[in-house]
This record gives C-alpha cells, sequence and structure tokens, in this order.
C-alpha cells in the first residue's frame, strides 16, 4: 500500500470522515458544488487551537469551491507538518469570487482554490491573484497546468469525456466529440447548459484547436443531436444514459468515478452501467481541465500561501486526491489510483490552459449564436 493510500485511509478514519457528496449540483454555474447547498459559509476554527498554532507557524486562511473530505484530510496534514493553522471558507466559486472582488484590500483570504482553468483566469483578469516565484510549484506542476504569469496553479487534472451505455453502444461507435454531430447520433446526445464553465472550457479548446468556424460548426452539430433541453451537473447525464434518455453524454471524469466508488448501491449501478471513452486519441486529444489555487492580490500572510500551495502539489497530496477524488494528479510523479488506472492512458489536447480564459468571451458568444441553452 502506498503511503498516500495508507495516510488517506489514516485521515478518513482519525477525522470520522466519509466520502463527500457530489459536486455539480443541477444548475450550478461553478459546478464544485454539492448536490444540496451548503451552509451559508463554513469557518472551520478552534480559538484555543489557533492560538497555538499562531506562534508556531501562523495561519493560512482559504476560500474554496472544492467540498471533498478528502481536501479536508490534505488540510489537517498541512497543520500537523508545518503548525500552520488553514481557516476555511467554503462557497460557490463565483459567489466566494465576487465576496473576494467586494472585500478588496480588507480581505482576509489567503489562497482562492476553484475548479476550470476559465474561472481561475477570471480571478486574474479582475486582479485578485498575484504572481508566486516558486520553484517547488515549477517542479511539481508542468508548464501548460499553470498561469503564463504564475498568478495560479493547477492541482489536479480532469478529463471531459464521451460516457456511453454499455448495452446500447459499442465503443468502436465512438472516435472523436466531432463525431457526436453526425446524423446517425441525432437525438442521443446529453450534455449539460452552455452557462457551465466546463462546457465553455471545453469551446475554447476547440476555438484554439480548429478554429472559430469549425468550433461553431461542433456546437451546432451538438444542438442539433441533443436528447433534451440542457439539465442537471455531469453524474445527471451519467444518470440519463442509464436511463436512456440519450446513448452518449459528455462529461467530466472524476464523476464516474464517484459514482463507481460510492456507498450507494444505486450509484454504483449507473457507475457500471457506462464506459468511459477518450475521444480525439487519433487526432488532437481528449480535453483536459483542471481545479486550481492561487495567492490572493491582498494575502496577508503570502509566505503560508505558497508554503499550501506547494504542500498541495506534492507527491503525497497528489495520490491522496487521486484516491479520494479520482481527479488526476498535476504532479507526473505521482501514481493513478486504481480507478485512474483502469480508464487507461490517454492523449491530452496539447494546449495552455491560459487559453482557456482568452478564448472564454468567444466561446460564450458561440454558445449563445448557436442556441445551446
Ligand atoms: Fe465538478
Amino acid at each position: 500500500m502506498s503511503k498516500a493510500l495508507k495516510f488517506f485511509l489514516f485521515a478518513i478514519l482519525a477525522f470520522g470522515l466519509v466520502f463527500a457528496a457530489g459536486c455539480g449540483g443541477s444548475n450550478d454555474t461553478t459546478t464544485e458544488e454539492p448536490e444540496e447547498a451548503p451552509a451559508e459559509e463554513q469557518v472551520e476554527e478552534n480559538a484555543a487551537e489557533e492560538e497555538a498554532t499562531e506562534e508556531a507557524g501562523g495561519v493560512v486562511n482559504l476560500y474554496t469551491s472544492r467540498h471533498y473530505d478528502t481536501d479536508e484530510a490534505l488540510y489537517a496534514k498541512f497543520t500537523e507538518e508545518t503548525g500552520i493553522e488553514v481557516n476555511v471558507i467554503q462557497g460557490k466559486g463565483d459567489e466566494l469570487m465576487e465576496r473576494l472582488d467586494r472585500e478588496g484590500e480588507a480581505t482576509e483570504a489567503d489562497v482562492f482554490i476553484t475548479a476550470d482553468a476559465g474561472n481561475l483566469a477570471r480571478l486574474k483578469e479582475k486582479e485578485l491573484t498575484q504572481a508566486v516565484e516558486s520553484e517547488v510549484l515549477a517542479a511539481n506542476i508542468p508548464e501548460k497546468l499553470r498561469d503564463v504569469d504564475n498568478e495560479w496553479f493547477g492541482l489536479t487534472k480532469r478529463a471531459r469525456v464521451i460516457v456511453y451505455a454499455k448495452d446500447r453502444v459499442d465503443p468502436s461507435e465512438l472516435s472523436t466529440y466531432e463525431a457526436l454531430t453526425e446524423p446517425e447520433w441525432e437525438g442521443r446526445v446529453l450534455i449539460r447548459s452552455s452557462e457551465n464553465i466546463y462546457n465553455q472550457s471545453l469551446m475554447a479548446s476547440f476555438i484554439e484547436l480548429n478554429g472559430e468556424e469549425a468550433a461553431k460548426e461542433w456546437a451546432a452539430g451538438i444542438v442539433k443531436n441533443m436528447a433534451r433541453e440542457p439539465q442537471g451537473g455531469d453524474t445527471d447525464q451519467a444518470v440519463a444514459v442509464v436511463a436512456g434518455e440519450g446513448d452518449v453524454a459528455i462529461t467530466n471524469t472524476y464523476y464516474i468515478g464517484r459514482l463507481i466508488n460510492s456507498e450507494d448501491p444505486e450509484d454504483v449501478k449507473v457507475g457500471e452501467a457506462v464506459g468511459v471513452f477518450f475521444p480525439n486519441q487519433d487526432t488532437n486529444g481528449t480535453h483536459v481541465n483542471i481545479s486550481g489555487a492561487a495567492v490572493v492580490k491582498h494575502a496577508k500572510n503570502v509566505e503560508n500561501a505558497v508554503k499550501f500551495i506547494e504542500f498541495l502539489t506534492n507527491v503525497e497530496a497528489q495520490e491522496v486526491f487521486a484516491e479520494g477524488n479520482n481527479e488526476y494528479p498535476v504532479n507526473p510523479e505521482a501514481e493513478m489510483s486504481e480507478t485512474l488506472k483502469s480508464w487507461g492512458e490517454f492523449k491530452e489536447q496539447d494546449i495552455d490552459l491560459t487559453i482557456l480564459g482568452e478564448n472564454n468571451a468567444q466561446a460564450i458568444m458561440i454558445l449563445n449564436e448557436v442556441g445551446w441553452k
């Protein structure tokens, strides 16, 4: 058993944690939310404890749209190793971003964590982040998974794949994202709303790789072949595939991993009834996105903030992310979990994720133009 796995299991036992509910609830725009909205905000602090650790290592204040127990276990491990207390405020990505903007220089936030390079780019655009020079981060994270100016850093990777009904679709029928626009897929394709950043970033990648015209043609073709008007999150698309509302869906990998590894037998049934297919393996690769972290522009604990992000990218932490939430490590030295291994290796789109932010506005425009709700 790997060290990371051992630690992870220990953390689950020691903290009495259970797997978190899924993210990407019905119509959220930021998608790292629980199915049920969390309490307004959850500030975790223990006054006495904080006082003690403040002397030892101080604090780092975190705003995060992630809500996984594995993340909590990692924060506890960070405190144990460094003496730096982690105060967590959890909420929806766009609400936290607005809050950070509103708070300006007065903010207590040091680190901001959210899903999707598109969201991280927005954060940078609003001048809410600062550049970080860190040899550790440069070594742990491949260049294309961090901002060109080092204002945000990828923590985990996810692939946006085709999932298919194993009983109705043979994977040999699948090839590319583009092929799903062919007439044979009419009325069979499930995908969530274009308000969702995941689809905006997918479009942004197509604009970069294929040009604006081809990207627009693709989006129009998908709208034409939709099994239903977009609704729900990624998990809902997989559920709809199994229910027979459509035969294929475009979703992020970790949602399927979460279904397969769920304690709810109904989830497991859904997870096992669908197959995961990595599209565009013979062309320009499968779309990959990240969740990531940034040091806040007006952070008061910059040094601790950098240490914290460095910690989250070390091999051990990366393996915990993989094991606990079925996300791909950004650190190439980290080992994949069994679920990730079971899906096999795949060719990724070769683009700098900074592009996803740059093309976001154009992507939204095209999605609106073609009537993708
Ligand atoms: Fe998500």
